[in-house]
């Protein structure tokens, strides 16, 4: 005999089984893992919990098992197999950066910035790319323009090219590489360059267990200041940008003034630290001379 259990009643049992574990944002898990399960979005789950429906037992048993798995902080994107970053749906999964919202932000600089040129077909650029957000934001909300994309991880290419295949256009070019040392054939041409490269100091180990032992190292550690792969990023713009182009990177937010002392040594014009929308120091932006 089958029982039935109201939503209700899971989605209350699943913030529960959440909030111990620590997740703070338990409501949202509950119903977006709950959805999952009944092929709904998370709007669907709220008009059907004020319907009062009912889970069978079959899809009750599912939604515990991914809720516990959660509950040991498997990152709900790996578990739900896609992140959300803008207007895209991107999979993400073992091996892969899982896309952040703030890093939306530094996409709005970089498209704002291809947007504002008169150049019918302006070129930008992703350095270290993981799933393809930034750059697929650009190549999808800035059509005109040609993105090029750099990933050097094996473990994160097959998700960056699923991503570019599904969701990149004809205007988006994806490669396996180092950023040290990409895209030699776009030297003085290109416009953007945007980038949200590993800058953790290596031994500032993340609290987060979903980040601490499920983003992989490579997209975290950035040397003893966490600064090597900035460098590396400000040698490379200053290669690809023409004169007037713009670099724009994430980074934490005490790192402000050691970047822009970074870009003044290595001679680029009017770098400037931006905030995110909680206030924190998060974006460097500067000009190539
Ligand atoms: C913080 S993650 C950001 C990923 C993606 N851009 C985003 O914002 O979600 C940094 C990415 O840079 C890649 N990466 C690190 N060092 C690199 C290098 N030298 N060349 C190319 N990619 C690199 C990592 O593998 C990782 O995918």
């Amino acid at each position: 005999m089958t029982n039935l259990l109201t939503l209700d009643t899971l989605r209350l049992q699943a913030m529960e089984t959440l909030s111990a574990a620590g997740i703070t944002d338990s409501e949202v898990d509950a119903e977006l893992l709950i959805g999952h399960v009944l092929g709904l979005g998370r709007g669907e789950v709220q008009a059907r919990l004020i319907l009062n429906d009912l889970v069978s037992d079959d899809n009750a048993r599912v939604i515990r098992t991914l809720v516990a798995r959660r509950a040991a902080r498997e990152p709900l994107q790996h578990i739900l197999g896609v992140a959300w970053f803008r207007s895209l749906t991107l999979e993400v999964g073992p091996g892969v950066f899982v896309p952040r919202p703030e890093t939306e932000q530094l996409a709005q600089m970089a498209i704002d910035a291809l947007r504002s040129l008169a150049d019918p077909s302006p070129i930008g650029v992703d350095l270290g790319t993981g799933s393809g957000a930034i750059a697929l934001a650009m190549a999808t909300e800035v059509p005109h323009a040609r993105i090029f994309a750099v990933e050097k991880s094996a473990e994160a290419m097959p998700w960056t090219t699923k991503n570019f295949a599904h969701v990149g256009g004809s205007n988006a070019t994806l490669i396996q590489g180092d950023l040290a040392d990409a895209f030699e054939q776009l030297n003085g041409t290109v416009a953007v360059v945007a980038s949200n490269p590993p800058y953790i100091p290596t031994d500032a180990v993340p609290r987060d267990p979903e980040v601490q032992l499920h983003d992989p190292h490579l997209a975290l550690y950035g040397g003893d200041d966490g600064l090597d792969v900035v460098r590396l990023v400000s040698h490379t713009a200053l290669r690809l940008l023409r004169s007037g182009g713009a670099l724009m990177m994430e980074h934490g937010e005490l790192q402000g003034e050691d970047i822009r002392n970074i870009l003044i040594t290595d001679g680029w014009r009017a770098p400037a630290t931006h905030r995110d929308l909680l206030g924190r120091d998060r974006y460097t932006s500067a000009t190539r001379p």
